[in-house]
Order: C-alpha cells, then structure tokens, then sequence
C-alpha cells in the first residue's frame, strides 16, 4: 500500500479524506476530499487563496492533553515553546486550557502577553543572547523563571534585577554534553555547541550567584536539541541533571524547578496521532525516573509535538513542466513559506486535497516552488499520485516551524493563516498586503 493511501485511512482525526459525490466540489467526479476536522481544505483555499496555513484546534487541544496526562504523577507545567508556532490564535488557544510557555525574545514575551496578561507567571525566559532591555521587560513582568545560559548572562541579569529591584529567579541552562541523534542545525546539547553552562562549571557558579542579593536560585534546565525520537538521550541528560540537583540541595540550595527542555520529535514519513499518547508516556517514563526522590516542581518546553501535525500547508499547482527526464510540479508555496526541506533537508509528506477514485496513477516529480533558487523545493524525486495545474496539494506537519521561520524573501507576501475547529472557521491571520511590506522602508532620492 503506499503512503497515500495509508494516509488516507490512518490519520485521524484531523486531515482525513471524506468520500464526496458529484457536484460536492466543483467539476469533480465522485471522490475523496481532505478535511480538517469537519472542513473541506478546497474550500478554505478558494475562500481565503493559497498558499495558506491551516490549523487543527482540536489536534493542539488533544496533543496537549495526552503530553500533560503523561506527566499527570508528578508536579508539573507545561510551557509550550513559542518558537516553534507563535500565532496570536495559537497562543490563546494554549493560554484558554491552562498552558505555560517557553518564550526566547522580548517579542515572543509580548505575544504572550498581548494574548493574556496573567500568562507571566508561567513564563519561561530562554536563550542564549538576551538583551538588558529584554531582561528588564521580563523582569517587569514578574516570570517565572530565567534559564540564564553564560557566567556574562548572569552577571547582566542581575544589574538589571538591581535597577528594577525585582528579584530575579534563575535557572542555569546546563549543558550535559550528550549527543542526540537529529540534524546538527538542531541538537544543542554537546560541549561544541554554544548553548548552556558545562555542567561541570555550574556549581561553582551557582555558589556565586546564591550570595547575590537580586539572584535567587530556583532551578536547573537542559535542553538537548529538537526532533529527537528516541527517549535515550533525554534519560542520560536527565540523570546528569538529577546528579547536579542532589549536588547543589547538599550545598544548600533551594532548587524548586527543573526544566527538561523541549525536544521530542514526530514522525513525519508517518505521523500517526493516535501513537501520540504513548509516546508522551514513554518520554515521561524516560525524564522521570532519574528525578525519582527529588522534591521538585518539574517544568517542559515541548513545541514540535504540540503543533507540528496539527497544522499543513495549501498550496496550488501552477504548472507542470519536464526537463528531460525530470518532471517538476511548480506550485504557489515557496522555501520563504516553508524553509524547513531547504534549511535542513526535511521530509514534508505532501498528498492532494482530492482523490479521484477513477484514478490510481502515480508519477514521480519534484514539487518546486518559484523562488529563484535550487534550493527552493518541497520534495525531489517523490512519487505522488499524479495531478493537474489548479489542483491543490497538502504539506503535512508543517503545524511547527512553518509559519515562525516565513519570511518575505523575492518579495511573497507571507502566507495566511486558518484556525479550525470543528464546523467553525477562523482567520487567525489575514494574508499581508504590499503595503504592509513596504511600509517600514523609505526610499532615497
Ligand atoms: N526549549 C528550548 C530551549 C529550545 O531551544 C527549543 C527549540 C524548544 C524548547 C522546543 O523544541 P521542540 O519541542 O519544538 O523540539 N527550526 C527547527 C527547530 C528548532 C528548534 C529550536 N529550539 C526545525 O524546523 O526543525
């Protein structure tokens, strides 16, 4: 059986082919059309065009749920990683059931808190090169924690606590050194790597940070790196953590927090959202049994595997075209749409909005955007069941790291962006204008 059709039987329940009959979607012949949830994607894209972005709420709302029940034994919150999908109506969603997140700018802190105001006291303040300014919005804020990531970091965070006389309460970020298997763009937990504190270094910097009167210890985090399938590398970061959080109470510090970071991958040859609650569980059963004993309130910064399969990009074919041997389907979505198979080579299943039940034929082809780049594909060398100019194509699991790393790049607008929700609809972000591109530019004559 091939992808597809696997697609199309095992993926509930969102993004899901329904049989449809004659006259159902315009010049169609009986067939089978992809949902999201109880909407036909044709007709999202002919009412608000391509290429467009649409979310699952009831994907999020359930990947949430089974990552939070796994952990349901142990104190905890879970601080979804804005990074990974930082919509204004992906947030709300998150902060109406009761979310935390893990924010890495002052912009990300903003978006937070333009969604809701009370939201700080489940902020996480990550990243490598926060600025004083941001450390001071954050600390006016009052967030729950700062994951300081250098000895230099450290020192700035508490000039500014000072000034503002809010007491900052820290984390370090330690880094375990150990190796996860995933792209090297994305794994941060080696020695090499410029993330997190030597974790052999750290307790002597926790013993100068405790004499500091605007410093309050309150945790330790690691974070290892993103799209890691398999557990093992977070059990040995975790052990590595334990170790240094027994270290640290003998010293007599008050380590309320340990914050495991992000990371747990999806299976994008495959994405069953099903598996998903085992999976979760596997992943706590790995972060938990190290920290067995410890009294600690445990905070997670999972992005990916919220959002990830809950969201795909629409895209409409515009041309077919053969180079000798190759065929290439040239669609409206572009590497500034979607980086993720040019910046790291990823696989994005892509599979049409309408199967014809007539037709079983299959090609192989290229599925290439306009940008004026080699680098600007969606998939090479992929077999797809064969389709026209007009119709319109899904890329899976683009819910994480699609829209976030969009740019304006040959001057696209960036695409817009749909939130369903069983039979309801939302426009969570209208398409841009040239208008709103050019705005911030001035031309001199
Ligand atoms: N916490 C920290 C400190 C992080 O740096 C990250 C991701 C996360 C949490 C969330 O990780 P997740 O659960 O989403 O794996 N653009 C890349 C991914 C970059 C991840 C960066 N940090 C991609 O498209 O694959």
């Amino acid at each position: 059986m091939n992808r597809t059709a696997n697609r199309s039987s095992g993926r509930p329940p969102a993004f899901s082919y329904r049989e449809v009959r004659k006259g159902f979607l315009r010049r169609r012949p009986v067939g089978s059309a992809l949902q999201c949830d109880e909407v036909a994607l044709e007709r999202l894209a002919e009412r608000f065009g391509t290429p467009l972005y649409v979310y699952s709420a009831s994907t999020i709302r359930e990947r949430m749920a089974s990552f939070d029940h796994a952990f349901r034994k142990v104190p905890h919150t879970v601080c979804y990683s804005v990074k990974a999908n930082s919509s204004l109506g992906v947030l709300r969603l998150l902060a109406g059931i009761g979310c935390g997140f893990d924010v890495v700018s002052g912009g990300e802190l903003e978006r937070v808190l333009r969604v809701d105001r009370r939201a700080s006291k489940k902020v996480v303040f990550s990243g490598v090169g926060k600025t004083a300014q941001e450390m001071l919005a954050a600390l006016e804020t009052g967030v729950m924690l700062f994951n300081v990531e250098s000895e230099a970091e450290l020192w700035r965070l508490a000039e500014c606590a000072a000034r503002t006389r809010e007491k900052a309460r820290i984390a370090l970020r330690v880094n375990p050194d150990v190796p996860a298997n995933t792209h090297p763009y994305i794994s941060t937990g080696l020695q090499q790597h410029k993330f997190g504190i030597p974790i052999g270094k750290a307790r002597k910097l926790y013993a100068q940070a405790s004499g500091t009167k605007y410093l309050r210890i309150a945790g330790v985090s690691v974070h290892i790196g993103s799209q890691i399938t398999d557990v093992q590398p977070f059990a040995l970061a975790m052990e590595r953590v334990a170790e240094l959080v027994r270290v640290l109470q003998g010293d007599g510090h008050r380590i309320e927090y340990v914050d495991a970071g992000g990371g747990l991958g999806i299976d994008y040859q495959d994405a069953s959202p099903a598996g998903f609650a085992e999976q979760a569980a596997e992943y706590a059963a790995a972060l938990l049994r190290p920290l067995r004993g410890l009294k600690v309130h445990l905070l997670l910064e999972p992005g990916r595997s919220i959002v990830g399969p809950a969201g795909v990009l629409l895209t409409r074919v515009l041309y077919r075209k053969t180079n000798g041997p190759k065929q290439f389907l040239v669609v409206d979505a572009a590497m500034n749409d979607l980086l993720r198979p040019s910046l790291y080579d990823a696989y994005h299943e892509i599979i049409p909005a309408y199967l014809d039940v007539n037709s079983a034929r299959h090609e192989t082809v290229d599925v290439v955007g306009p940008i004026c780049e080699s680098g600007d594909f969606f998939a090479r060398g992929r077999e797809l069941p064969v389709v026209n100019e007009d119709d319109l194509l899904a890329i899976l699991d683009t819910g994480a790291y699609g829209m976030a790393l969009a740019s304006n790049y040959n001057t696209r607008r960036r695409p817009a962006e749909v939130l369903v929700d069983g039979k309801s609809v939302k426009l969570i972000r209208r398409r841009e204008t040239m208008d709103d591109l050019l705005r911030p530019e001035t031309q001199l004559r």
